[in-house]
C-alpha cells in the first residue's frame, strides 16, 4: 500500500493541524476543488437532502460541505473543527446555527440529535478512525445517517454488501434477538 512519502514531493514541516489549518486558512479555498468532495457527494443517492432537518458538519472547516448542503436543504448545521482560522472564516459565511472549536472525537454536540452526521476530509488527520465512527453514532438520531468523505489512495472498491441481524437469524440464535438490525458481516470486493 502507498504512504504518505509516495506522495510528498513537497516534504513540508509536518506540524498539528490546528497549526496546519490556521496558516492554510486563507487560501484554503482556492486550492481545495470540489472535485474531490461535493462532486461526490452530488453523485450519492441518499439522504434526501431536502429532508435533512439537523446537520452536524465534522471538521466543518471554511464552511464549503455548510455551503453545498445550503442549497439543498434548509437544515440547522451545527460545525465544529479545530482550527480557529477556519471556522473565522464559516463564521463570516454565516451558514452555520453554531460553530465549536474541538475536536471530532469528542464533540459535546447533543447525542441522539442529528439526522445527518457529514466529514468531509477530515479522517485523513486521524490516527485512528475508531472514535470518529463511535462520535458519529452518538450524534445520529435515530435512522440518521452518516456521511463520509475521504482519501483513499488504495485499492478501487468494485462492490459491498453487508448482513444483519434479522428474522432468519433470530430463528437459528433465538438469544441474539435484541441485537435485530444491527450489523453483522460484510463483502468486499476490490480491484
Ligand atoms: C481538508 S479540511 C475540510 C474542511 C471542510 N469539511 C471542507 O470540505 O472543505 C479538514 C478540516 O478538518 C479539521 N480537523 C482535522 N482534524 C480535526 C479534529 N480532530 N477535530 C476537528 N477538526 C479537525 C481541520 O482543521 C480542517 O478544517
Amino acid at each position: 500500500m502507498p504512504d504518505f512519502a509516495d506522495f510528498d514531493r513537497r516534504r513540508y514541516r509536518a506540524v498539528d493541524v490546528a497549526t496546519g489549518y490556521d496558516s492554510w486558512a486563507p487560501t484554503y479555498e482556492q486550492t481545495v476543488l470540489d472535485d474531490m468532495d461535493l462532486a461526490l457527494l452530488e453523485r450519492l443517492h441518499r439522504p434526501p437532502w431536502d429532508q435533512v432537518r439537523r446537520a452536524a458538519d465534522l471538521g466543518c472547516g471554511t464552511g464549503r460541505t455548510a455551503a453545498w448542503l445550503r442549497e439543498r436543504s434548509p437544515a440547522t448545521i451545527d460545525g465544529i473543527d479545530l482550527s480557529e482560522g477556519m471556522l473565522a472564516r464559516a463564521r463570516v459565511r454565516g451558514i452555520h446555527a453554531s460553530l465549536t472549536h474541538g475536536d471530532v472525537r469528542a464533540t459535546g454536540l447533543p447525542g441522539g440529535s442529528y439526522d445527518l452526521v457529514i466529514a468531509c476530509l477530515i479522517d485523513e488527520h486521524l490516527p485512528d478512525l475508531t472514535p470518529l465512527y463511535a462520535e458519529a453514532r452518538r450524534l445520529a438520531a435515530p435512522g440518521g445517517v452518516f456521511v463520509s468523505v475521504s482519501y483513499h489512495p488504495g485499492w478501487q472498491l468494485a462492490e459491498l454488501t453487508e448482513s444483519a441481524i434479522d428474522g432468519t437469524w433470530i430463528a437459528a440464535k433465538p438469544k441474539w434477538a435484541h441485537l435485530r438490525g444491527h450489523p453483522f458481516t460484510m463483502a468486499s470486493v476490490w480491484v
